[in-house]
């Protein structure tokens, strides 16, 4: 047997490319993942999902720590912050779970070859390190790399003053002003890590609201709750630049097409840019071998994430669709599952979006929005987190929980969740969404009591008007 020559090679070990590599070596393939940086995991856990989620935790017992156990009659003196302390426990978590990931590839008998891939023919990869170079073929080749932050034209990221959330998770120091240019996930979650820290954070938006793909309703509740927390919002206007006033930055902000005259300013220690992320494709010498990407620079594929050439695949943030972690995994599997003759499939109806916020913000399925867009006519049933005995026992009584069925059939259509650890609570929704629940099917599941995910049974009930808490 050749070494250098794969059933499967997946460029890119995020969660897309990894766990794509797993599901094929289980499936009997000899795989290759091909990583550029010495860790693996991808953007997710290097810089981005759970460097974030550990800084959100930690940043939300320090909060906790200052505001609320005090409540519970428990005083903290002298209570203080330790940024450097912080980081080297988020360091350690990634290290664990790169490990861990490492572990699973031998386990599993995948090669992992460190270095940049790019195509040397429809089957044969080019993989570039400090090492030097070798050339490996594979029957077939799964791209899965991921995507990068967009840079604004008037703030290139300089990595110090200007920053993109690869360096928001890893300030040496709190900034005192924090200005954050996007109110998406990426900039809500690490506003509010900052901010609970200790910066004054401000967030200009291009749209009128935070969060342009979530449901109205809350979104609008998200914002009142980060206004609560102390963060500032300027809506509709972008971000055009940065000027030095009195030795202080401040980053200009106006109508998009509007006259320099109506631009207003903002001080800023630092900035950071979260206005989306684009296609990872550069590099690959994709035109070499014929792979198409459509006009964002994303690879095109059809439903069995096949590109425009014969045996070249790609997943994950690189293709159209939502960037999630989840989203990608679920597309690798798939995708190798029908390379094996199986049958892949990923429900694209069920994807769940989280944003990791205090309280946090989830859903799946349809917004009012969507359903009104289509004519759908629907019933809602809502639930509000005040009137759920743990949610008050917890003291994380805040938001609520919203159900969208059809008006017809009763399907369930959307859930939404604002409250606590609705990153878990929405797993009941999306199972029931899978299964083809009614809103009547989750009215009457037994839930325990007490426990949050009774007020998902509650939304059901109200759903019907008879919700039997409120
Ligand atoms: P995003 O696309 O979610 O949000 C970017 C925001 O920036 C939008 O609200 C947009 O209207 C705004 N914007 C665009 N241009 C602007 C300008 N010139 N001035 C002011 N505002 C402007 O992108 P984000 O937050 O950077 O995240 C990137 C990707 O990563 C997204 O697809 C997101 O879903 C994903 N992600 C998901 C997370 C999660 O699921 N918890 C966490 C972090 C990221």
């Amino acid at each position: 047997m050749n070494v250098n020559q794969y059933d499967l090679a997946v460029i890119g070990a995020g969660p897309g490319g990894y766990v794509a590599a797993i599901r094929a070596a289980q499936l009997g393939l000899r795989v290759a993942c091909i990583e550029k940086e010495s860790r693996l995991g991808g953007t997710c856990l290097r810089v981005g999902c759970i460097p974030s989620k550990a800084l959100l935790e930690s940043s939300e017992k320090f909060v906790q720590a200052k505001e609320h156990f005090g409540d519970h009659g428990i005083h903290t003196e002298n209570l203080r912050i330790d940024i450097s302390a912080m980081m080297t426990r988020k360091n350690q978590i990634i290290e664990t779970l790169a490990n861990g990931i490492s572990g699973l590839f031998k386990k599993n008998k995948i090669d992992h070859a460190h270095g940049t891939a790019s195509f040397l023919a429809p089957n044969q990869l080019q993989i570039s390190s400090s090492a030097g170079t070798r050339t490996i073929s594979a029957s077939r080749i799964l791209i899965a790399t991921g995507s990068v932050p967009i840079e604004l034209p008037g703030l290139p990221f300089d990595g110090k003053r200007v920053i993109s959330s690869d360096q928001a998770i890893a300030l040496e120091k709190v900034p005192q002003q924090l200005v954050v240019i996007g109110a998406g996930a990426i900039g809500l979650e690490l506003g509010s890590v900052w901010s609970r820290l200790g910066s004054q954070v401000t967030v200009l938006e291009l749209f009128p609201a935070v969060l342009p793909g979530a449901d109205e309703e809350m979104a609008r509740q998200m914002e009142r709750t980060l206004r609560d927390q102390g963060m500032k919002f300027h809506f509709g206007i972008t971000a055009k630049g940065l000027k030095e006033e009195k030795k202080r930055l401040q980053v200009v902000f106006g109508p998009s097409d509007g006259p320099a005259d109506k631009d207003s300013s903002t001080p800023a220690d630092v900035v950071l840019v979260a206005v989306g992320r684009r296609a990872a494709a550069q590099g690959l010498n994709l035109e070499k071998v014929g792979v198409n990407c459509d006009s964002r620079g994303r690879i095109v594929v059809n439903h069995k994430w096949e590109t425009s050439v014969p045996n070249i695949y790609a997943i994950g943030d690189v293709i159209a669709g939502p960037m999630l972690a989840h989203k990608a995994e679920e597309e690798g599997i798939a995708a190798v599952e029908l390379i094996c003759g199986k049958a892949g499939h990923v429900n694209y109806d069920t994807i769940p979006y989280v944003v990791y916020t205090a309280p946090e913000l989830a859903w799946v399925g349809k917004t009012e929005a969507q359903l009104k867009e289509k004519s759908i006519s629907y019933r809602t049933g809502k639930f509000r987190f005040a009137a759920n005995a743990r949610a008050l026992c917890m003291d994380e009584a805040q938001g609520l929980v919203k159900i969208l069925a059809d008006a017809r059939t009763d399907r369930v259509l959307g859930v939404h969740i604002f409250g606590p650890q609705a990153s878990s609570l929405i797993a009941e929704a999306g199972v029931a969404m899978e299964f083809g629940a009614s809103s009547e099917d989750i009215a009457r599941t037994c839930h325990a009591h007490p426990s949050l995910p009774e007020t998902l049974k509650e939304a059901a009930l109200a759903v019907d008007g008879r919700t039997i808490n409120s």
